[in-house]
């Protein structure tokens, strides 16, 4: 596994989003919030509108806490499903100044699944914890072959394969070849560093998800 691990890290120093706002901080609120607002909308338009105008608002958990939910709502206005902005306020008057560290607590939250906690552990805390969203997903199953397996399984298969050298960086390299190279739709298997393992080149678009899925 280490050839695959060091070949995809190499993929991502040369090819990753690295530019991205929220992967150039360290403040766990503002990771968190970036998490929220990926779940249904794209990146490009989080980016740049939506994420910069909420953290000019709401720069901290505390101020976000402190404020009516009714100005939280205006801020989200275009970005839709309201229940987000709802529970991340009632998130922040949780945990009045800082997110917990640990995966169960984050899961005790509002509006925080799997993937998020452990996005937030993952990209946050920086803890060797594995990461799966739909993109995640889709290239697990093509590398290993998974074909109607059960969504625990595909967790497993991100902790074996998990890089505990450079968790972080490993997880947004899956999430980045996911996205760019290992498409729903017609993979750019020329371009991916995973070719040669990967279990499913044959035949990939059998493990293309019809169905969408929140992990
Ligand atoms: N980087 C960290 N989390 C991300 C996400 N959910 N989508 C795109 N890039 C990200």
């Amino acid at each position: 596994m280490h050839n695959v691990q060091n070949k995809l890290l190499e993929w991502y120093e040369k090819e990753g989003r690295h530019s991205l706002l929220w992967r150039n901080t360290t403040d766990i609120y503002h990771i968190y919030l970036s998490e929220i607002m990926l779940q249904q909308t794209q990146v490009n338009r989080v980016e740049q509108e939506y994420y910069p105008r909420f953290l000019e608002k709401f720069p901290t958990l505390e101020k976000l806490a402190d404020s009516p939910l009714d100005e939280v709502f205006a801020c989200w206005s275009g970005l839709g499903y309201y229940s987000r902005a709802r529970n991340l306020h009632a998130t922040a008057q949780t945990v009045q100044n800082s997110l917990p560290s640990d995966l169960k607590e984050l899961l005790k939250l509002p509006g925080i699944g799997k993937y998020t906690a452990s996005a937030i552990c993952s990209f946050g805390y920086k803890q060797s914890v594995p990461v799966v969203d739909t993109n995640i997903a889709r290239v697990l199953k093509r590398f290993f072959a998974l074909l109607d397996v059960k969504e625990a399984v595909i967790w497993e298969k991100a902790e074996e394969l998990l890089n505990h050298q450079a968790p972080r960086e490993h997880n947004l390299a899956l999430m980045d070849l996911g996205s760019m190279v290992c498409l729903p739709k017609n993979p750019k298997c020329d371009e991916c560093p995973l070719f040669d393992e990967c279990e499913g080149k044959n035949e990939p678009e059998l493990y293309t998800e019809t169905k969408k899925k929140e992990y």
